[in-house]
Formats: structure tokens, sequence, C-alpha cells
């Protein structure tokens, strides 16, 4: 039987599922979720497809999907994110799984493409960023006859309409069906939930999805804690340099600037922050960051990080006036927060995977993390298991949610009510030894809440 896979090396599972093992004692939640689920199996008859980079995290996610009922299968959202010895355990387990550390543009849209291929078609979409949405999405419009909207950068448009027209010669009418039997999609980050809001504005939603990014036990804690730990390994596995004393500007101040700024200052660096939001500005300043203009101090900086889901956040005439051996790199979901294509026909010089050296017109040279793309999973493994845990079980919710309950939703973007959003959060306690107070009735009526919660009313902001 041809393999239905494509991994770097699956002889990489033996030491995958000792990573996974360990993982496991890490992920409360998702163990919880197999306990809890493991044998009523309500994901029976669900052919998930998941874009998600596929870290050793991911691997006990799916797993947890599997034993839950659901049948998998996996690409990962990103083209340097994959743990090749993640996707290969994931692979000996018999999960078709497309998902390879390095991998071309053209080869991720491919392994996308692969990941649906289930012989009926898939029903669910679990996504990280929107893109097997987007990719259902314009397959159909294509197949309507009707014009592709905007996607994120004029490199990746040329490959997606490739694939698409390819997908579309070999099965006509393909994007179609799958489209009117997807069921739901539940949503990771912020990035592929902005792209959902969009579209639900322009009445081109055409299932229900949930916003995992915005459960709280998501946003507030793999956003910010999670960056927290994961943004300074990137840049010491990319570089090796000394970060105490330097000065480093993190771009952007929600919930992974906070965690970025707080990573980069525990490490001893001088943080600087910019802002467009007055809030976030406001809240910068008061954490004892000083907020600036990039312009003021591109020239004098020694580390540049982007975390604003925004586009031309620095750009090429920003790379020029940065001091030699400046570090750059990006944290958010896409690459075009850096104008990493400007550089193209600069001289590039590989120190190794995922860190480039580039010399600029003036003779200076720029260490570029990940080509841009997000430098905590391209340049190190992403955010430590337990953060990721209580990412993941609201994944695991939401998508159960989905599939059991679809009639009860419309095209619409919804939120995990709050007692699930505390549920997570609850399973998370014992691990860490967290004592929690209990509520008497009457303190409780005091507050307004019942003893057993929810303990905040929905517009609290944590
Ligand atoms: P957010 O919306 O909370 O924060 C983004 C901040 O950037 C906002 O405060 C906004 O005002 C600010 N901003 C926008 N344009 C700006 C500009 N030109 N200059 C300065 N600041 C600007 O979003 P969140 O949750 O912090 O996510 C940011 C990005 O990181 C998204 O792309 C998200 O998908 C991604 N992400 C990446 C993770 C990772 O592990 N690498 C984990 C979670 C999210």
């Amino acid at each position: 039987m041809a393999t239905d896979y494509v991994v770097k090396d699956i002889a990489l599972a033996g030491y995958g599922r000792k990573e996974l093992d360990i993982a496991e004692t890490e992920m409360p939640g998702l163990m919880a979720c197999r306990q809890e689920y493991g044998e009523s199996k309500p994901l029976s008859g669900a052919r998930i497809v998941g874009s998600l980079h596929m870290t050793i995290q991911t691997a006990v996610l799916i797993e947890t999907l599997v034993e839950l009922g659901a049948d998998v299968r996996w690409a990962s959202c990103n083209i340097f994110s994959t743990q090749d010895h993640a996707a290969a355990v994931i692979a000996e387990s018999g999960v078709p799984v497309f998902a390879v550390k390095g991998q071309s543009l053209e080869e991720h849209w491919d392994y996308l493409d692969k990941s649906f291929q289930f012989a009926d078609g898939p029903n669910m979409i679990l996504d990280d960023g929107g893109d097997a949405t987007l990719y259902v999405l314009l397959g159909a419009r294509a197949e309507a006859g009707e014009e592709i909207i905007p996607v994120p950068t004029s490199e990746e448009e040329t490959v997606i309409k490739a694939q698409i027209a390819k997908r579309m010669a070999e099965s006509p009418g393909w994007f179609t069906k799958i489209r009117d039997q997807i069921k739901g999609v539940s949503e990771e980050t912020t990035t592929g939930v902005h792209r959902l809001y969009e579209l639900v504005r322009d009445g081109q939603l055409p299932f229900p999805a949930i916003n995992v990014n915005d459960s709280v036990t998501k946003s507030k804690f793999d956003n910010k804690y999670g960056c927290k730990e994961s943004l300074v390994d990137g840049i010491r596995r990319a570089t090796d340099t000394m970060m105490a004393g330097k000065v480093a500007v993190v771009m952007g101040y929600g919930d992974v600037g906070k965690g970025s700024a707080a990573s980069l200052a525990g490490a001893g660096a001088r943080v600087k922050v910019t802002e467009v939001d007055p809030i976030c500005a406001l809240q910068a300043a008061m954490d004892g960051f000083e907020v600036v203009l990039l312009e003021d101090v591109v020239g004098s900086a020694d580390i540049f990080i982007t975390t604003t889901g925004n586009k031309d956040v620095i750009r090429i005439e920003h790379m020029r006036e940065m001091k030699d051996m400046a570090i750059v790199g990006n944290i958010g979901h896409f690459d075009n927060e850096i104008q990493v294509a400007a550089l193209k026909n600069h001289k590039w010089t590989r120190i190794k995977e995922q860190v480039d050296m580039i010399e600029m017109p003036n003779g200076n040279r720029l260490i570029l993390l990940s080509e841009g793309r997000l430098l905590n999973l391209g340049n190190a493994t992403g955010h430590p298991s337990f953060v990721m845990s209580a990412s993941f079980t609201n994944q695991v919710l939401a998508q159960i949610e989905l599939w059991q309950n679809t009639d009860k939703y419309k095209n619409d973007v919804y939120i995990l009510p709050k007692h699930l959003d505390e549920k997570v959060a609850r399973l998370h306690l014992d691990r860490i030894g967290v004592k929690l107070t209990q509520l008497d009735s009457a303190q409780a009526a005091y507050i307004g809440v019942t003893p057993e919660g929810p303990f905040k009313p929905e517009h609290y902001r944590y």
C-alpha cells in the first residue's frame, strides 16, 4: 500500500514518541478530554482536516482527536514550523500527515490539498491562520467564476492560484462540494480570526466558526505567556547572542507583544515598544517600557521583533538605517510584517537553516530570522506543552461543539461560553499545585455569581 504521508524521515518516529510521552505529562487539559470523552467518542463520524503547526504539542492534540473518534488528516500552517520527529510519529500512528520543516511554498499548498483528501472529503476544519478555510473558499469562488479575494502576500497568491487550478483540473466541482459539506471550523489565532470576521462582514462565511483565540484561556495565555518563553528561545537558538544589555524594540503591545516584551526584559534586554493604539501604548508605558517611534530608535537598537499581525511594519527604509549585525525577526502569524521581499536583491549569506545574514548597500549586515516568518516556531520549537494544552483543550471543545450541535449555529463566528473557558483553566491547576479558594453561598450572592461560577460577567476583560 502506498504511504499516505509526506514527512522528512519516518525513522524519527521513535524519538517523536519519547517527546510525545513527556508532553502528555504537561498537557493535563488534553489528557482530561481523553478521560472524559474517550469512551463516548463524541467526534465519531467527524473527518477533520487540520492546518496547524506540526509540533509535538500538536501531535498530542491529534491523538486526542483520534481517541475521541475523529478521522484526521493534517498539514502544517507554516513552512518552517514542523518538528520532523512529531510529523514522523503521527505518520507512524497511521494518521495521514503532510509536513516537512523547510518545505517550499508550493509544497505547503500541495500538502494542504493532500490533507483534504479523505475518500469522502472532510466535514470539519481545524485551522490556524485560516489557510485551510481560505483554500476551500477561494476554490469554490474560482469554480463559480468569481474573483479570487486577496490573499496574504503576492508571492503566495501566485502559488495558491496554481494549486487551485490544479485541483480544479483534476476534480471539477470539488471545492464547492467540500465547502457545502463542511459543518464548521475552529480557528486558533488572532490573524485567522480576523479573516473570519471579515468573511462574516462580507456575507461570505459558508459555515459556522468558533473563535478559539478569544477564549481567555487561549489568547491571554498562549499569546502572552507562550511568547514570553518561546521568543527569547528562538533568538538564542538562532544567534546565541547576549541578550542582557541589548536594546530590543517590540512592535505591537497586544497579547503577543506583552509576552514578547516580557520575554526580552526577562533576559535582561532594555526593551522599547511601538504601538498605534493609545490603550496598549499606555499599558506598555505603565509596564515600564519606553514607547517610541521606530524611526527614532532604528539606528541604535540591536534587536527588532514584530508582533502586530499587520503588514509593512519594518520597511526597507528602516532596515537601511539599522546598525551592523542588528537582529530582525517576526513572531506574528504572517511574514509580511517585515518587507523581506525588498531584501531579495541584496547579498544573502546562509548562516544555518532559518538564519540569514543580509548585506545592505551601506555595508551593514542584518541577521534575519526565519525569513520573516514566525521565529519562535521557525528557530525554536514554539510554545511549551503546558500552555498549548490550554489552547488545544479549547480546540477540542470547539470541535465537539460544532460537530455535535451544528444546527444550533448560524454562519457566524462564536466564542466558547465562559463556563468552558473556566473549565479549561481549572483542568490546568493541579499540575502546578494551585489551590483555589471556594466561595461560600453568601459571598457568591454578594458578588452576584454562583459558587461554581462563571465568576465574571461577559464584559470582564481579564
Ligand atoms: P493583538 O491584536 O492583541 O495585538 C497586535 C497589536 O499590534 C495591537 O495592539 C495593535 O494596536 C498593534 N499594531 C498594529 N499595527 C501596528 C503598527 N504598525 N505598529 C505598532 N503596533 C501595531 O494580536 P495578538 O494576539 O497579539 O497577535 C499578534 C500576531 O501574532 C497575530 O498575527 C497572531 O496570529 C500571532 N500569534 C503568534 C503566535 C506565535 O506563537 N508566534 C501566538 C499567538 C498569536
